[in-house]
């Protein structure tokens, strides 16, 4: 049986890991771990029994506690979550949370040796300079869970990365991207994906192209890519979730229906494919595929994703941090939805990077872009 840590797991991609074990044979949940919606993650627990429950909030924990009544081992916090990434009897860990407080976590998985499934893509971007650093000298596989990453992952198995002329990254373009103006947009219509079911954040960032931004730099920290070597283009079907081309300029993708229990799977699974209850595609029932240029001028953040990848050093954090405070700011009614973009250009471009950081410079950063975006919002 092989066993596994989920981090996150009340939420979109947590939730969807679950269904995935639960139709996937030898694999079984060791823990689960969650934030604000304790209720839920003790409905989990009654139905998964895993040995560990954690939350990573502190002012959650008397609550689980009371609530779990000592029927499982419960844990708390970032230092919980490292406890499970160290825990000799975890096969596998996923990373599923939202914001950038796994990195420790994901560290520690990787020096343990373990498998580590991250759909969580803040910490890799925030992280990126420690983690281009790091990843090359560890014993564990990093296995991306974002459709876009996981794709990319199946289209390079088996090849040298030497081969690699450049990856071509999909982004369905948002419910806006043909919309002639972004005055007045509610979050109810932000929150309204053409294509995916997600949670709040990456819905919004999908609808500003923040989340492709996001994915630039997610890609070269994962493939070990200059930004010359990414590129993004809209494609509003999507059903083909990214492409590699070759020195050869033969292109290799990986195509499906839109559906994370997908690539979740085959990150357990890796590199083995094993059946599963996501709707299959039919591929002569696919009328046409369509792939356009991004258009840069509406959508900003792409292009400043290329100058932070280039920056490095504390700009991604700041990137990441930014928008979250944007992204909370639009959804509890305090900005307007062009604010956000506004937002994280503002704070991104007036940072003073440092190029060779350590963990704590990369902390600070965060903070320092937590309340310059704060302050802005004001
Ligand atoms: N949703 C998708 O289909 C999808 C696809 C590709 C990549 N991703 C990436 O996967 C990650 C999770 O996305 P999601 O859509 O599943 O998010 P979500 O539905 O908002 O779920 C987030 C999970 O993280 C917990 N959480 C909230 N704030 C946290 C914090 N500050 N620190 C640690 N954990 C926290 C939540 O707990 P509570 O709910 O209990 O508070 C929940 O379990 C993100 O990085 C996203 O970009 C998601």
């Amino acid at each position: 049986m092989k066993k596994i840590a989920i981090l996150g797991s009340t939420g979109s991609v947590g939730r969807n890991t679950l269904q995935v074990i639960k139709e996937l044979d030898n694999y079984e949940v060791f823990a689960i771990y969650g934030g604000s919606n304790i209720s839920l993650l003790v409905k989990q627990a009654e139905e998964f029994n895993p040995l560990y429950v954690g939350t990573f909030f502190p002012e959650n924990k008397k609550r689980l506690d009371d609530t779990v009544n000592d029927r499982w081992k419960t844990l708390l916090g970032v230092e919980g979550a490292s406890e499970l990434a160290t825990n000799d009897e975890v096969d596998a860990i996923v990373i599923a949370t939202a914001g950038s407080m796994t990195y420790d976590p994901l560290i520690e998985a990787m020096e343990s040796g373990k498998r580590v499934a991250t759909a969580n893509k803040e910490t890799i971007v925030a992280y990126a300079h420690l983690l281009k650093k790091k990843l090359p000298n560890m014993k564990g596989e990093l296995i991306p869970v974002d459709s876009e990453h996981s794709a990319i992952y199946q289209s390079l198995l088996g090849r040298d990365r030497s081969q690699i002329k450049r990856i071509i990254l999909p982004a369905s373009g948002g419910p806006f991207y043909n919309r002639k103006s972004f005055e007045g947009i509610t979050p109810k219509e932000a929150l309204n994906h053409p294509t995916w079911k997600m949670g709040k954040k990456i819905t919004i960032d999908s609808a500003t192209l923040m989340n492709k931004a996001l994915e630039v730099i997610e890609a070269s920290v994962l493939f070990d890519l200059s930004p010359g070597e990414i590129e993004v283009v809209i494609h509003p079907e999507s059903i083909v979730h990214g492409m590699v081309e070759f020195k050869d300029g033969s292109i290799i993708s990986q195509l499906s229906m839109p559906d994370m229990r997908l690539p979740i799977q085959f990150a357990l699974t890796a590199p083995d494919h094993s059946v599963s209850p996501a709707p299959r595609l039919s591929i002569s029932d696919v009328k046409s595929l369509t792939f356009y240029k991004i258009d840069e001028e509406r959508f900003p953040l792409i292009p400043l994703s290329y100058h932070v990848l280039k920056e490095s050093g504390t700009l991604p954090a700041v990137f990441v941090s930014a928008d979250e405070v944007a992204v909370n700011a639009f959804l509890s009614g305090k900005i307007e939805f062009k604010r956000i973009i506004e937002i994280v250009i503002e704070v991104t471009k007036s940072h003073e990077v440092i190029k060779d950081p350590d963990k704590e410079d990369i902390v600070k950063a965060e903070q320092w872009a937590y309340l310059k975006a704060n302050e802005l919002i004001k």
